[in-house]
């Protein structure tokens, strides 16, 4: 069985458990990373780190038509609701429940969130889900914080991080968060979507083999691993 994720480039995920197929900040149509329509997909959740336009992306488009649940913090929750969002289920920092998919807990993550006509979206997260006998993290968009070590105790077997710099933690920052949540696996994210985030996946991969116990991956675009 196991958690399968499949990245669509940037923070983009879909995340399959069992038979729910649940999108983790769905970025598809400005997306130049992957060509994946946000008409064609087919979506049961969708989980939101932030109201910035690169990770709220194609919500409200993908709810609507699928009749997704949306979980994201209460303020964004209320923004989608007034955009005609019928079905969300509103959570906040360190708090958890208990999903038919899964337990998924919102993390504190350092960085702003307002939505994209300007509305107040609250506190960015990132997520902790438990499903399957597997933790996943999502760090969002965050800068390094030394509580990661806190996440990092519960036992993450995928952490998923951004690399890009700039608007998030860099890959030096980003291979000490390696080093605070010890996970099984990393694989590297919000890199090389735009020119100001660029960065070298496989150089990253290759500090992190040599200074860290953790197993690098780096996936290709609309490319899938199994945890
Ligand atoms: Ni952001
Ligand atoms: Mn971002």
């Amino acid at each position: 069985m196991g958690i399968q994720v499949t990245w669509y480039g940037h923070s983009a995920f879909c995340v399959r458990i069992g038979d729910a197929l649940i999108w983790v900040d769905p970025f598809l149509s400005d997306n130049a990373l992957t060509s994946v329509s946000p008409n064609e997909v087919d979506a049961h959740y969708i989980l939101a780190t932030h109201g910035h336009g690169d990770h709220i992306g194609d919500t409200v488009q993908i709810a609507k038509r699928t009749g997704a649940l949306v979980i994201s913090n209460f303020e964004i929750c209320n923004w989608l609701q007034a955009q005609g969002v019928q079905k969300t289920h509103a959570q906040h920092i360190g708090g958890g429940f208990e999903h038919p998919f899964g337990y998924l807990k919102l993390t504190i993550a350092h960085h702003g969130c307002y939505l994209p006509d300007g509305s107040y979206g609250g506190a960015p997260a990132g997520l902790l889900l438990t499903a399957e006998n597997r933790r996943i993290y999502f760090a969002g968009d965050t800068g390094l914080f030394y509580d990661m070590h806190l996440i990092g105790e519960e036992g993450v077997d995928l952490a998923v991080l951004p690399i890009g710099d700039n608007f998030t933690m860099g890959p030096h920052d980003a291979l000490r968060a390696v080093r605070l949540l010890e996970p099984r696996v990393v694989i590297p994210i919000h890199y090389d979507t735009f020119e100001l985030i660029k960065q070298d996946p496989h150089a990253w991969t290759q500090r992190g083999e040599e200074e860290t116990e953790t197993q690098v991956i780096v996936l290709e675009p609309e490319q899938s691993h199994t945890v």
